[in-house]
């Protein structure tokens, strides 16, 4: 069974994918199978790709790229309650890791951070190190350890039952190309053969040596020439002198070479990453009059320039439509 559309609608008809197999008040065991950096270079940010061996547990062939699962850390929080499942991102094509569904990956970045007041109850002079419970746990976790996992979640941020019928505009921010990772393998080297669609990822982070996947992405551009990689690295200084910035700049710099593809019926535009690039993303689409298919603004924003849209008034008023999937966080 199919949803969201008709023969005739540009919009993506989206499969039935499994969902909540494995609840959080029953996780499964997985094992590590793999664990390695998967940054460009040195970076003050850590980011493993870390694989999960799930056969033999209800995940097993069940999940598909573009959904989540859960993982539970060992340990009690501050309450001395059970540690509460966290969700990842699954950066796997649908076949997993190993060709066959048995082993999923994600991309998991290290909470590192300075502990500072955010209730006028906590101590303004606190200002020691904290580091996230469950990111720590997965990126420490060694080949070999035993994790509780849970799963698959998300129906949404999938790709379409028809792939090749769409064309694909993925835009991320850091470890939010863990699902694009998982759905561009799934379009170019799935079991299907490749699809001919014109398929642009838009790779937004602070310096070159954050780069995720990197080198693989290139590889795949070389081997298909409908996939562009496209990077915006916002802290390092361009060949013109002026700063690199953030996707939607990219998009608007760019505008030439992505307002064809925006254009036409076909596309799909999907955002994973922070909050702040669905804002950017969204005024550049109405600025850049491409917003139709892709945004539904209601009467109250209608008459608002687009520089003055804020995170709070396009949460408020701006709908995307079937063909604008959004995972932001
Ligand atoms: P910056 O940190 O220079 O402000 P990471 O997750 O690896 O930190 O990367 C996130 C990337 O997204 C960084 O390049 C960051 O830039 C950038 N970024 C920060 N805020 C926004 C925003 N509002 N829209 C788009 N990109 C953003």
């Amino acid at each position: 069974m199919t949803t969201d559309s008709t023969e005739h609608s540009p919009d993506p008809v989206l499969p039935d994918v499994n969902m909540h197999l494995v609840p959080p008040s029953k996780p499964v065991v997985g094992r590590v199978v793999e664990s390695t950096n998967c940054m460009k270079g040195k970076s003050a940010s850590f980011v493993r790709h870390v694989s999960i061996d799930v056969s033999g547990t209800p995940l097993e062939g069940a999940f598909c790229s573009g959904q989540s699962f859960g993982v539970v850390p060992p340990g009690v929080d501050h309450n001395g309650k059970p540690h509460k499942v966290r969700l990842y991102s699954i950066a796997s094509p649908t076949r997993g890791e190993d060709g066959e569904g048995k082993v999923l990956a994600t991309t998991c970045k290290r909470l590192i951070d300075e502990y500072w007041p955010q209730t006028p109850k906590d101590d303004e002079t606190r200002h020691d190190l904290f580091t996230g419970v469950c990111s720590n746990y997965l990126c420490d976790s060694k080949v070999g350890d035993e994790i509780l996992v849970t799963g698959p979640v998300g129906k949404r941020f999938i790709l379409p039952a028809e792939p090749c019928r769409h064309d694909y505009l993925f835009l991320a921010t850091g470890t939010g190309i863990a699902p694009f990772r998982g759905m561009i393998s799934d379009l170019l080297e799935g079991p299907d053969g490749p699809v001919d669609s014109d398929i642009h990822l838009v790779m937004g982070v602070p310096y070159t040596t954050d780069l995720l996947y990197d080198d693989a992405l290139r590889a795949l551009e070389k081997r298909h020439a409908n996939f562009h990689y496209h990077t915006v690295v916002s802290r390092e200084i361009q060949p013109d002198g002026t700063k690199g910035g953030y996707v939607h700049h990219y998009l608007d710099r760019q505008v030439h070479l992505h307002e064809t593809l925006l254009r036409e019926d076909r596309t799909l535009m999907y955002l994973c990453g922070l909050a702040g690039m669905q804002l950017g993303v969204f005024q550049f689409l109405a600025r850049a009059g491409l917003g139709d298919a892709y945004l539904k603004v209601k009467d109250d924003l209608r008459d608002v320039a687009p520089a003055d849209w804020d995170t709070k008034s396009i949460r408020k008023y701006v709908r995307p439509t079937h063909r604008c999937m959004l995972e932001v966080y």
